[in-house]
């Protein structure tokens, strides 16, 4: 792998990066766009002018309908209680009809526990795609696909900044201009791959604000600073006030230039002349800020340093732009290294497109295949012969019966798991108290038990060594002590030697009296605590017997629980067992919308074809009567497109409509090959990443006004 010795890219990273390469190697001049020519500029603008033509939003319709499905859907499963708001691009008016729905999910009261999961498993019921939680976000976030319509959706909790700054995009957007440029520049972003915040490049909404700066500082402006000498409107959110005031009002623009020129001198701004280690893009100040101001000054390794390996370290305010209400939020922030590379070697790439007159179509040629809509929901069909079609229809429908099967069992299956866990919950509830109990006599029982051994041994000890009961031993000393004390015979006295003996008996009596003694106490002791155990015993063999009451009890109600513990770990066990089952639901699901779509497809074509048979005979028959073509069937084509793409039954005229209209706009995913085909662009997409300081060798710069 040959690396470069100047910039330290290796050849991949070259061949990725192939016009910010040469501008690094060679340290040539940027394009000069000043000498671009009238006549090329009004081409461009026809170009834009084709394209805007094409993007419109188509899927409006889709996305309405999708936001009343969802609306209902959590009605349902939170109440009234529920609240959902669009924002983004759907109310800005500024989609290209690509973008994703975004959705604010709010609480008017309390919001639910674990409420994206239970969110989740909803989706999973209505066959949503591709769901992930995202729930450790600073605003928690759930994102998914839906099938029917293929838009990307993402419900974020409470994103109550999000429908204030929608609020003021769309203001922003009443200059049509503004707004075209807007879709322009997003069209070019998307179709180059650098416009997804969860890649490492920005967001759809921080390539607006730049666009919005862009229009504030052009001479004459076309877009004023709306948040400039506007009534203030404080919004409290998470425990922080933002002013979330803007000015709506009607701005009359003196600026006069074509779409192309202010798309040119857009790249030509962002591109060469923008000096992104010290302005900070700031629509709410009109004009760039000074990262020095803000504190916003570029920390870390250059992009660069990174993805040569140089430094490992983490960047901040790589592009600093800022967030019109949330002044803290630098929506560079998620921009990782290889993403920042792809935007200024992008912005390198359209430069010198634009100087050397290249087409509007060619500097947005897509860097992965476009999914384009299949012109034709039927196309594989057309030459599939009415045998096999019946076939297929027979099978998916024996497939469908089996799934919905399946889907009854597993669904009874955790039923009936969550049954027993709830029982087994309770159980361990009522018997929290006897286990509290038991833990209790354990405790106390330990020490007892091992002072009953202590005494036992002293008292064993003892009457090893003194075999002789106490009261043996007490008459024997008092016999003795009798002997030694009584009067002497002096007829007949003892000798020393027998008195000597006498005295030690006694002694050695008196001894063995008081270990006796000890021996006894240590007995007495030893009975006491020895009973106090017994009883302590008995106590813990009752709360057994709670314990087993209840779990009878429950074995009674649940035969199903026989043999199982009672105790948190049956319960993990049983949780864990639930989650499983729940997967397989979920798996079910979403092979029951596929193959339900697949029918429904399938039915619609069966259905065309034989009208189209018989119109066919009917023609003929008719040949002499009329020779008028029949008129273009008189129906919505939005709804048609809506409901074929979600499976549902067509009537012949909207089929027939269908056809004669060619596209189906919101068709979601008809065929292995085309959900194989968003795989590949999914790779592609994830593996074309992200820079922009080493634009700063490039000479000419725009100083801050
Ligand atoms: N948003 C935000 N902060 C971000 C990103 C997005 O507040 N860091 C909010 C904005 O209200 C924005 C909305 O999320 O309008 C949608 O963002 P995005 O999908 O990036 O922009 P759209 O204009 O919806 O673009 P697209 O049409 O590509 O979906
Ligand atoms: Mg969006």
């Amino acid at each position: 792998m040959s690396v470069c010795s100047t910039t330290g890219l290796s050849r991949t990273q070259q061949e990725r990066w192939p016009y910010l390469y040469k501008h690094l190697i060679e340290d040539i001049d940027v394009p000069d766009l000043s000498s671009i020519t009238e006549a090329y500029i009004s081409s461009l603008d026809g170009d834009l002018k084709k394209v805007i033509k094409k993007i419109g939003d188509a899927k409006a319709k889709s996305r309405e309908s999708l936001t009343n499905h969802l609306t209902s859907l959590m009605f349902r499963r939170f109440g009234k209680n529920a609240m959902i708001e669009a924002f983004g691009s759907s109310v800005t008016n500024l989609s290209i009809g690509t973008g994703d729905l975004d959705l604010c999910l709010s609480f008017k009261n309390k919001t639910p526990r674990k409420v994206l999961r239970k969110i989740s498993g909803l989706l999973h019921e209505e066959g949503m795609e591709n769901i992930q939680l995202i729930p450790k976000a600073r605003i928690p976030i759930v994102k998914f696909k839906d099938p029917r319509s293929g838009l990307d959706v993402d419900i974020s909790l409470d994103n109550r900044l999000a429908i204030y700054n929608s609020h003021l995009l769309k203001s922003y957007a009443q200059e049509d201009r503004l707004r075209r440029l807007v879709h322009m520049v997003k069209y070019w972003a998307s179709r180059r791959g650098i416009n997804n915040a969860f890649d490492g490049s920005l967001s759809s909404y921080a390539w607006t604000l730049l666009t919005i700066q862009h229009a504030q500082l052009v001479q004459p402006a076309l877009a004023p600073n709306r948040q400039e000498n506007c009534p203030s409107k404080p919004l409290s959110f998470q425990g922080k006030t933002f002013d979330v005031g803007f000015n709506d009002d009607d701005f009359k623009t003196e600026n006069t230039q074509s779409l192309a020129s202010l798309l040119i001198s857009f790249f030509d701004r962002y591109a060469t002349r923008w000096d992104w280690e010290s302005m900070v893009v700031s629509i709410r100040n009109g004009k760039a800020h000074s990262t020095k101001s803000k504190k916003w000054n570029h920390t870390g390794p250059l992009p660069l340093e990174v993805v040569t390996g140089v430094d490992d370290g983490r960047m901040e305010h790589v592009m600093p732009i800022e967030d019109p209400f949330d002044h803290e939020h630098d929506l560079s922030r998620v921009v990782r290294a290889e993403g920042a590379m792809s935007i200024q070697d992008e912005f390198m790439r359209v430069i010198t497109m634009l100087s050397e007159g290249k087409s509007w179509h060619d500097i947005c040629e897509p860097v992965f295949e476009i999914d384009e809509e299949p012109d034709d929901l039927f196309h594989d069909l057309r030459s599939t012969s009415k045998d096999e079609i019946a076939t297929r229809l027979e099978n998916l429908r024996a497939n469908l019966v089996e799934v919905e099967g399946q889907i009854r069992d597993l669904v009874g299956e955790r039923q009936n798991s969550k049954e027993l866990l709830d029982l087994l919950r309770g159980g361990l509830r009522e018997t929290r108290n006897v286990k509290s109990d038991r833990q209790q006599i354990l405790s106390e029982l330990r020490p007892l038990s091992m002072k009953v051994q202590e005494l036992r041994e002293v008292r064993d000890g003892i009457n090893q060594r003194i075999a002789i009961p106490t009261k043996r031993i007490h008459e024997e000393m008092v016999r003795i002590f009798e002997k030694l004390t009584s009067e002497v015979d002096v007829f007949n006295a003892p000798n020393l030697g027998v008195e000597k003996g006498d005295f030690a008996y006694f002694f050695e009596l008196q001894a063995m009296y008081e270990a006796s003694l000890k021996s006894n106490e240590a007995h007495q002791e030893f009975i006491r605590l020895r009973r106090e155990q017994n009883e302590e015993y008995r106590a813990l063999k009752k709360t057994k017997k709670q314990e087993e009451d209840v779990l009878t009890k429950l074995v009674e109600s649940n035969p199903a629980l026989e043999g199982v513990h009672l105790n948190p770990k049956s319960v993990k066990e049983f949780q864990k067992n639930a989650k499983l089952l729940q997967r397989s639901i979920n798996e079910q699901y979403s092979s029951k919308h596929e193959l339900r779509r697949e029918i429904g497809r399938l039915e619609a074509w069966q259905r065309i074809s034989s009208k189209r048979n018989q119109n066919r005979g009917q023609r003929s028959s008719n040949r002499d009567s009329t020779r008028r073509r029949p008129r273009a069937p008189d129906v919505n084509i939005n709804e048609v497109r809506q409901k074929a793409s979600s499976g549902d039954a067509l009537s012949l005229t909207e089929l027939d409509a269908l056809l004669s209209k060619g596209g189906i706009a919101s068709i979601g995913n008809v065929s292995n090959e085309k959900s194989q085909q968003k795989q590949r662009q999914s790779k592609k997409r994830s593996s074309h990443k992200i820079d922009i300081r080493q634009g700063r060798r490039r000479g000419r710069k725009e100083t801050r006004k």
